[in-house]
């Protein structure tokens, strides 16, 4: 086909990937390369350690993407790169590949925000325009909502004032003796527990403000499971069904939370599609009652793909909305790092 192609890097955290995409959105070839061995024993993302693993990574990971799509670099129509928000040194890689590819083969560069990609995410598997819409991005470094006027104007409405969700759900894990990062785990062992079994706090679930706050949570499960530090009281030996248990209660608080707000921002601004993206939009609970909430109140509820939930470069096909805008980049572009932009 005729199609023209470009090539996404995505570097901001702890995955490298590479993808090629058509300007029809499909995506011809979506590779990651993910740390979470590195960083499993320190429970979280080191960043020296991330930014020195993207360096030994992305330049495979490129190749890979380009060979699985059957694309060389002359093929290429742009380059698109994530440069925001995000670990300044992890950023810094995909930056400097993606200038000196634009470089060599003389391609325009496209800078893409790492948030409105997980939400534009919702895009490309649509058979239709999905915005404007109310968006929410939620990951393990943001739980952030959005009112998405266009594919590429999102103005941030509300966001957390300490952990993100998923953040959220990987301390939780840390506490259950879980590995990293969490939420697949917690999402699966929930399956066995009750969530009734633990009445956990929904922070700010009836307050007006589109805010979310998760550090409240954290305790609560730390001092069920765990004992209250200075009491005497025993605790429980933290068994199978003991962990379900918390587990299925933990993701129920959070994901009310998150549901509730959804459909409060929504109200708010008078929007009656929601997108919602980032790598808890993968849990099945979550979408379960996203799928409920749909059918009582009549909005259109776009989750992004499963395989575009979590951190890649494919979602960054945003780039072929920017550049119809003729948002190309200098090539002294810098990046924008930090937590919400
Ligand atoms: O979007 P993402 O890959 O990276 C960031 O930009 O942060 O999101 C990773 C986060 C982690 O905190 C992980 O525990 C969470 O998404 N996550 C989940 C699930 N799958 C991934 N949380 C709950 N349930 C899941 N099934
Ligand atoms: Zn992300």
């Amino acid at each position: 086909s005729d199609a023209k192609v470009l090539l996404a890097l995505e570097s901001s955290c702890d995955e490298t990937a590479a993808a090629v995409i058509d300007d029809q959105l499909h995506v011809l070839s979506s590779v990651v390369a993910t740390q979470d061995e590195l960083h499993q024993r320190f429970g979280g993302v080191v960043p020296e350690i991330a930014s020195r693993a993207h360096l030994e990574n992305l330049l495979p990971v490129i190749d890979e993407a380009l060979s699985r799509s059957g694309k060389s670099l002359e093929d290429l129509s742009a380059i698109a790169v994530m440069t925001e928000p995000g670990l300044v040194g992890s950023l810094l890689v995909g930056l400097t590949a993606a200038k000196t590819l634009a470089l060599v083969t003389d391609r325009p560069l496209v800078t893409v925000n790492h948030i409105h990609a997980h939400l534009f995410a919702c895009q490309m598997d649509a058979d239709n325009d999905i915005f404007p819409a109310l968006g929410l991005v939620v990951s393990g470094g943001h739980t952030n909502l959005y009112d998405c006027r266009s594919a590429t104007e999102y103005e941030l409405i509300g966001s957390t004032i300490d952990d993100a969700a998923g953040e959220a759900f990987d301390k939780a894990a840390a506490i259950l003796g879980l590995p990293y990062p969490g939420g697949p785990f917690i999402s699966r062992i929930a399956e066995k527990g009750d969530p009734k079994a633990f009445r956990f706090p929904r922070t700010f679930i009836k307050d007006e403000r589109l805010a979310f706050s998760f550090s409240g949570i954290k305790t609560a499960i730390r001092y069920t499971a765990l004992g209250q530090p200075g009491s005497r009281e025993p605790v429980p030996d933290l068994d199978e069904q003991r962990i379900a248990d918390l587990a299925a209660s933990f993701q129920e608080a959070v994901v009310d939370v998150l549901v509730a707000k959804c459909r409060q921002a929504a109200e708010r601004y008078g929007r009656t599609t929601l997108c919602i993206g980032g790598g808890v939009a993968a849990n099945l609970r979550f979408r379960e009652r996203l799928a409920e909430m749909a059918s009582q109140t009549g909005f259109r509820i776009i989750i992004a793909p499963q395989s575009l939930c979590t951190d890649n470069a494919a979602m960054a096909a945003i780039a072929w909305k920017l550049l119809e805008e003729g948002r190309v980049a200098a090539l002294d572009a810098d990046v924008v790092p930090g937590l919400v932009r």
